[in-house]
């Protein structure tokens, strides 16, 4: 879990702002659900997925009820849509922390942030190409060009028991061969072997069976449709035969966003993809829905090794010195704030000399001063910090002439 200080925190807002546009102008609205929910709620993310399994942080609250803070954003928008039931197709977006207790590692950690949208009531394979296109989109505002969009299709209720089948006979046949893990995970759904990273498992993942193979002929054209759309807004894609991701509500599109800068199994810029049943499985109706999550920590890493989104400044414009008693520095600070200007001044009545470093310190490109002939006079000292000359004006006249030296 990390702290973050200004001003990489400024690069936060920058992106958060980058997504949030992006997000309306394609007519999605911000949604805000809780961070904790029901343990059930997240169980549903399936019952054989590491996050489940291993990561959750969940514990017994006062009321004697399970509950754990979320691994993922989706269920829980899912829980609120079952809750209220707004008009479909419902368009959200988000943002915020997830928590899951993995193994912490580069670009890997206990808590990590997420920009998150889904459309929830529709199975047009165009709504596919959409929520791939604003990931795609707002990387390439953010100037992101390292990386790829790999897809694949898990098919429908139709196609799965079927690849479930051919899958689970490879590697049982080969299971004396696998990592005690996969064997593990084997048993509870031969899917989740695929996530495995593990150089023993990898010869006999690479020979297992595929998906697309066992697609029924609806999941073959709305995986075909989806394509054509890709094609047609111009995203290059690649079809990756064995990406199932790592949590079980999936079907059809699967999707992620690998960036070329991060490393080995930590390179997902973004991911996602349809999940028809989850809906269902939180207690609505039948409702098809896709969507994605990018993780902000990473898609800032990615940002800082293709040297694209530069780090903020969190500096101030005026700071305001004053040496005499009274209120004159919260009043000037307050006026100047006031008319838009940033402002800032130092506490605790510190000397001429420390409240000047202070200012230098700031960044701030113009020093308002007040001393004790200033005071007198009704006037103050606009001094410019970086070259130029000060001059006294008269007090009434701060902020016109604050504005045309920062001008
Ligand atoms: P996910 O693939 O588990 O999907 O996470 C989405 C993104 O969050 C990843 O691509 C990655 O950028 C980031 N991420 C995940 N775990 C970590 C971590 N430990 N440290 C740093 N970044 C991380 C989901 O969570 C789904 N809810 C996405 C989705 C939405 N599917 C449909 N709708």
């Amino acid at each position: 879990m990390r702290d973050v200080f200004a001003p990489e925190s400024a690069r936060w807002q920058a992106l958060v702002a980058t997504f949030a546009e992006h997000a309306r102008r394609a007519g999605y609205g911000l949604v805000l659900t809780p961070l904790i929910e029901h343990v059930e709620v997240f169980q549903r993310v399936g019952d054989s997925t590491d996050i489940v399994r291993k990561e959750m942080y969940d514990f017994d609250d006062k009321g004697g009820r399970r509950v754990a803070v979320r691994p993922e954003i989706t269920a829980g928008l899912i829980r609120a849509y079952v809750e209220h039931r707004p008009a479909t197709p419902w368009k959200a977006w988000t943002v915020g922390p997830n928590f899951r207790y993995e193994q912490p590692q580069a670009a890997r950690y206990r808590q990590h942030h997420q920009l998150d949208a889904e459309i929830v009531g529709t199975a047009d394979p165009d709504a596919d190409v959409e929520i791939i296109a604003l990931l795609d989109g707002f990387h390439r505002a953010l100037g992101l060009q390292r990386r790829t969009l790999v897809l694949n299709s898990l098919g429908d209720s139709e196609s799965r028991p079927a690849y479930a089948e051919a899958l689970r006979a490879h590697l049982t046949a080969h299971a004396g061969d696998l990592s005690a893990q996969s064997r593990e995970t084997l048993a509870l759904n031969p899917l989740r072997v695929l996530d495995s990273k593990r150089p023993q498992d990898a010869e006999i993942i690479a020979a297992a069976p595929v998906t697309i193979d066992y697609l029924s002929p609806a999941a073959t054209a709305h995986f075909e449709r989806v394509q054509t759309g890709l094609r047609d807004l111009g995203i290059s894609y690649e079809i990756s035969p064995r990406l199932v991701r790592g949590l079980d509500y999936y079907t059809h599109t699967v999707f992620e966003f690998a960036g070329h800068s991060l490393g080995g199994a930590q390179n997902a810029l973004g991911g996602g993809g349809r999940y028809d049943g989850l809906v269902e499985q939180l207690g609505g109706p039948s409702t098809p829905a896709v969507g994605f999550g990018a993780g902000i920590e990473r898609i800032l890493l990615a940002c800082d090794a293709e040297g694209v989104l530069p780090g903020g400044h969190e500096q101030v414009d005026a700071f305001v010195v004053v040496t005499t008693e009274g209120t004159d520095a919260l009043v000037l600070a307050a006026e100047l704030r006031a008319a838009g200007v940033s402002a800032d001044r130092a506490f605790g009545g510190r000397s001429m000399r420390a409240q000047m470093k202070a200012a230098d310190r700031s960044g701030a490109r113009v020093a308002v001063i007040v001393g004790a002939d200033e005071a007198a006079a009704g006037e103050v000292t606009v001094r410019p910090l970086r070259g130029g000359d000060q001059q006294r004006v008269p007090r009434s006249d701060l902020v016109k002439h604050v504005k045309e030296l920062l001008a």
